[in-house]
């Protein structure tokens, strides 16, 4: 990462863990809430999704945790918010390509905007876990949601 690049990672993490967008909670009809947490360190994150004619109308998360945790979470709710469920799985899968340094689907990566800013923990599992802790959340909010989703989902 050359040094013009290392400080827009540093002022994107620190502005999104600083301030993150979408945080907080979504209940209802319609909602989907998964809790999701990083062995590693113990850092928790609930992401709550309102589904509605196969989109994400809606998209909160909270919980606690690293900065990486944190703007990896806040820059995915704003990606996320409006996409069609099918469409939403799929970039899940491209950002999981991204931060593994696997399965890289370079054709599908600029849709990711500055999460692509994250490719650099590639290199540091225990980071990785960090990056993707709110995905793996979304991930099953997503599968938890297929179908009709008519009541709200408990907590596991
Ligand atoms: Fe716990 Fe990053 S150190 S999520």
């Amino acid at each position: 990462m050359n040094d013009e690049l290392r400080e827009l990672y540093q002022s994107v993490i620190l502005d999104h863990s600083r301030k993150p967008r979408n945080f907080g909670e979504l209940h209802g009809e319609g909602c989907v809430h998964v809790h999701g947490d990083n062995p590693s360190c113990g850092d928790e994150i609930d992401v709550f999704l309102k589904l509605n004619d196969g989109k994400i109308e809606d998209i909160k998360f909270n919980g606690s945790g690293c900065a990486i945790s944190q703007a990896s979470a806040s820059m995915m709710t704003i990606k996320m918010k409006g996409k069609p469920r099918d469409q939403a799985t799929k970039m899940a899968g491209v950002f999981r390509g991204i931060v593994t340094g696997q399965d890289r689907q370079l054709a599908e990566e600029d849709a990711l905007g500055e999460l692509q800013l994250l490719e650099g923990v590639q290199h540091f599992p225990q980071r990785v876990k960090c990056a993707m802790l709110a995905w793996r959340a979304l991930e099953q909010a997503l599968e938890k949601g297929q179908g009709d989703v008519t009541t709200e989902d408990k907590p596991d």
